[in-house]
């Protein structure tokens, strides 16, 4: 075999670049970049810190559940400062399985629930959905499905609670595919729910795990029934649920045979999971499917092209923006997911929007390496840089091409207040308070047309008390907000531009432009516009607003 001391200079230069592209090629193919989603409650914190503790990212059952907010704090807005520090570290949690390394995206739930929980799902290759299978699909759970949906995002389904009595599985796995327009594909199949769980047969390789509370459950403890008409299920099961398992087992079959790996990557199938996280219980066997068929980092959408992950120049974008509530530090965090190519510390990139070259001496990485700083990383990474104002969300780093990644969008808020100033002499400061926040993507600022009103929206109520804090300690400006009857705001287009000055005309009072001036109809609720949908048909609707859109 060649070695380098036989190679000539250009030689050695060929096989560099050989080594560099099979290190690149390897370290691209073992990241799985995902996020869990949930309705509160349902079990995402007890789940994550599963996966973490199977991954040794951390060593004791509590370390993340400790940093949730709590839920009866006396004040959340206080609890939330409080925490500020761990919640960015548990942003992203990395850590390695099987020779693979794991980025877990978090999504705020609860009253923290801000529009960058939608935006972080244009972060992540694919997500794990846990529902409780007492309760349900819920509505939170709804909302962040339609954002994984308009990406064609897939998604693996762990049904919870299992340990509790639920719904029964067969209506449960109906109510969800109604609920959430989704293709399911049981992986498992449970055996009984509440305190008659016997455990699950897994349909992939054919073994039957049997629950125990509070288990490390792992393949030692899978029996392999290769015949599921042997005997040993009813000496495992007893009578009754052996048949009613064969009986399950064989109506799941007929209907969904094998997984194709194909369907589940272009989100038209489901894959299921039963289990129960706090016992930690059916948690492994979600993990090695996932690990074995969930995508890789994915080729993404610009403004000029589809970007091939694999392409070795460097591109990224900035998704969240995390900001310090402590006034004597006004540095903020810009969350940058790596699409392509390698980023390196040290090393100047582009900054398109504002076409300047920017190098970050400290870049750093989440949880599991201790906010360490960073030399390198790979796509599906995320890595922290620190920001003293030069960052907006859909910004985006290459090194040197001028594109905008596209699918990054500002989604529609769902609470509406009007900012009143309580302090006309601070006029200048609210003003650029209120754009500097906005940038950060947790809230969005609409002014009314033909008036001068500024409108704070927001996906949660919470953001209103952030943002009345930080403009007081940040800017010095002081303001209250007045509750606005809204529900959503669409951003309207019509190839028409006279029905679109016309609507406007008529319709003023609801009526708002965006910070870059596209404009906006606040609805104050679904009948008002569907109503407004029937009669202008030449104008459409938009939940969402691209920040980029293609050339
Ligand atoms: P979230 O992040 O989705 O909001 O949910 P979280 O994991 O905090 O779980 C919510 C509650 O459900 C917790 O109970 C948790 O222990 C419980 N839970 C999670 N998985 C299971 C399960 O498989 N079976 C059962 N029976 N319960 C489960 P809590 O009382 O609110 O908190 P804690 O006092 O247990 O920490």
């Amino acid at each position: 075999m060649l070695t380098k001391a036989y190679l000539c200079a250009p030689e050695k230069a060929c096989f560099l670049k050989l080594l560099i592209g099979m290190k690149y090629t390897t370290e691209i193919n073992r990241r799985r970049t995902f996020a869990i989603i949930s309705h509160p409650d349902a079990g995402k914190t007890t789940l994550t810190e599963k996966l973490l503790l199977f991954g040794g990212a951390i060593q004791t059952a509590g370390a993340v559940k400790s940093n949730k907010i709590k839920k009866h704090a006396t004040s959340d807005f206080m609890e939330i400062e409080r925490q500020r520090g761990i919640s960015v570290a548990t942003s992203v949690m990395t850590f390695e399985y099987d020779g693979n390394l794991i980025n877990l995206l978090d999504t705020p739930g609860h009253k923290d629930f801000a529009e960058d929980t939608y935006r972080t799902l244009t972060a992540v290759d694919s997500v794990i959905l846990v529902v409780d299978s007492v309760n349900g699909v819920e509505d939170q759970t709804r909302r962040l499905m339609e954002v994984c949906r308009m990406r064609d995002t897939p998604v693996i389904v762990f049904i919870n609670k299992m340990d509790r009595d639920g719904k029964n599985r067969f209506d449960l796995l109906e109510e969800i595919e109604k609920e959430l327009n989704l293709h399911l594909h049981p992986m498992t199949w449970p055996i009984n729910s509440g305190k008659d769980f016997k455990g699950v047969y897994n349909l992939y390789d054919k073994s039957l795990v049997l629950f125990t509370a509070n288990t490390k459950a792992n393949d030692e403890d899978a029996v392999r029934i290769s015949d599921l008409s042997a005997s040993l299920l009813e000496d495992r099961l007893g009578e009754k649920d052996a048949a009613v398992l064969r009986e399950d087992v064989e109506l799941v079959d007929g209907v969904h045979g094998a997984l194709n790996n194909e369907d589940y990557l272009k989100a038209a199938v489901a894959p299921v999971f039963f289990g129960s996280a706090v016992n930690n219980f059916g948690v492994k066997e979600m993990l090695e499917t996932f690990v074995r068929i969930a995508p890789t980092p994915r080729s993404r959408e610009t403004s000029k092209r589809l970007l091939d992950v694999n392409e070795d120049k460097f591109s990224g974008f900035i998704f969240k923006i995390h900001a310090n509530l402590d006034p004597k530090h006004r540095d903020r965090i810009a969350f940058l997911r790596v699409c392509s190519g390698r980023f390196e510390r040290n090393k100047y990139f582009h900054h398109v929007r504002l076409d300047k070259d920017i190098r970050f001496s400290n870049p750093y990485s989440f949880l599991a390496r201790s906010k360490d700083v960073i030399e390198e990383a790979y796509p599906g990474d995320v890595v922290g840089l620190f920001d003293t104002g030069n960052f907006k969300i859909g910004d985006t780093l290459t090194e040197g091409e001028d594109f905008f990644f596209t699918g990054i969008p500002s989604f529609s808020p769902e609470i509406f207040k009007e900012v009143i100033n309580k302090d006309p002499m601070k006029t200048k400061q609210l003003e650029k308070g209120l754009l500097q926040l906005t940038d950060e993507g947790v809230a969005q600022l609409f002014t009314q047309f033909g008036g001068n009103k500024k409108i704070i929206g927001c996906v949660g109520e919470l953001q209103f008390e952030v943002i009345q804090y930080r403009l007081l300690q940040e800017y010095g400006a002081a303001v209250e907000f007045r509750a606005l009857p809204f529900y959503k705001a669409c951003w309207l287009t019509s190839t028409d531009d006279k029905k679109l000055v016309e609507f406007s005309r008529f319709k003023q009072a609801n009526i708002a432009e965006d910070k870059d001036g596209h404009m906006v109809y606040l609805a104050q609720s679904e009948w008002f516009l569907n109503t407004e949908r029937t009669n202008n048909p030449e104008i459409e609707f938009h939940f969402t607003s691209e920040i980029h859109k293609a050339e």
